[in-house]
């Protein structure tokens, strides 16, 4: 007896790239369900051939590596902060920013040259300690969820490493950008495992997208 085809799993991040994977989803013919998907956690389609999952930017590489959601959409800033490992098909074309060291402008002349330990704010722990490690400082780095350019405002931090898309937090709150650490944008991501056991299913889709991201986008370009 043959099962009907398990309808594939795809987690969404939450927040600032919801909107546009959406629209995004929408112009592949990807069957996200209509209408404002509000608190729900979990939106089925309504041919049942897919399931969405809505998940905190950074936990999505985790549920699809997990295989708990076989495909994802996030940003590569959290995918490289994650340190997860999955499989990367295909670069969307949206959610560009990038993650930027940045600090008040008395500092702009030399942000790494400290006689002693630089105390840096951010919610990207694994990749500022990365930056700074690879250029032989010792930084202390302090983990913060959000609104990290508050941090050397008040004396928490000496500077910050952060998202940087359109420099007006930064402006408004009189930082300044010293260098990019990592440019990024959407990504799709998939299951390694769910990849070559559903491959049609999971080719289909990322065919999909794939020609969605070949389309122009009139909303979106890159900064
Ligand atoms: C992000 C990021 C910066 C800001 C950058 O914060 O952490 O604070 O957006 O965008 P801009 O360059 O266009 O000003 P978000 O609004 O996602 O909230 P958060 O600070 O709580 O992370």
């Amino acid at each position: 007896m043959s099962h009907p085809p398990r309808s594939l799993v795809m987690a969404l991040a939450k927040g600032r790239l919801t909107d546009e994977a959406l629209a995004y989803l929408e112009r592949a013919g990807l069957p996200f369900p209509a209408g404002d998907p509000g608190r729900k956690l979990i939106l089925e389609s309504a041919d049942g051939s897919m399931r969405f999952i809505m998940a905190k930017p950074g936990d999505v590489p985790t549920y699809v590596e997990y295989g708990a959601a076989d495909l994802g959409i996030c940003g590569l800033d959290v995918l490289r902060e994650s340190r997860r490992d999955v499989y990367e098909p295909l670069l969307l074309p949206f959610g560009y920013c990038r993650l930027s060291l940045a600090g008040p402008t008395t500092r702009a002349d030399s942000p790494l040259r400290y006689e002693s330990q630089p105390r840096v704010a951010t919610s990207f722990p694994n990749l500022t300690a990365e930056f700074f490690r690879q250029r032989g400082v010792n930084a202390e780095i302090i983990n913060l969820k959000g609104s990290v350019e508050l941090a050397p405002l008040v004396g928490l931090a000496d500077l910050i490493v952060d998202l940087v898309e359109t420099g007006s937090t930064l402006r408004a709150n009189g930082l300044v950008e010293f260098r990019t650490i990592l440019e990024s944008q959407a990504v799709l991501v998939a299951n390694r495992a769910a990849y070559r056991l559903h491959s049609n299913a999971m080719q289909r889709i990322i065919a999909s997208l794939r020609q969605a991201a070949q389309q122009p986008l009139e909303t979106t370009t890159p900064s």
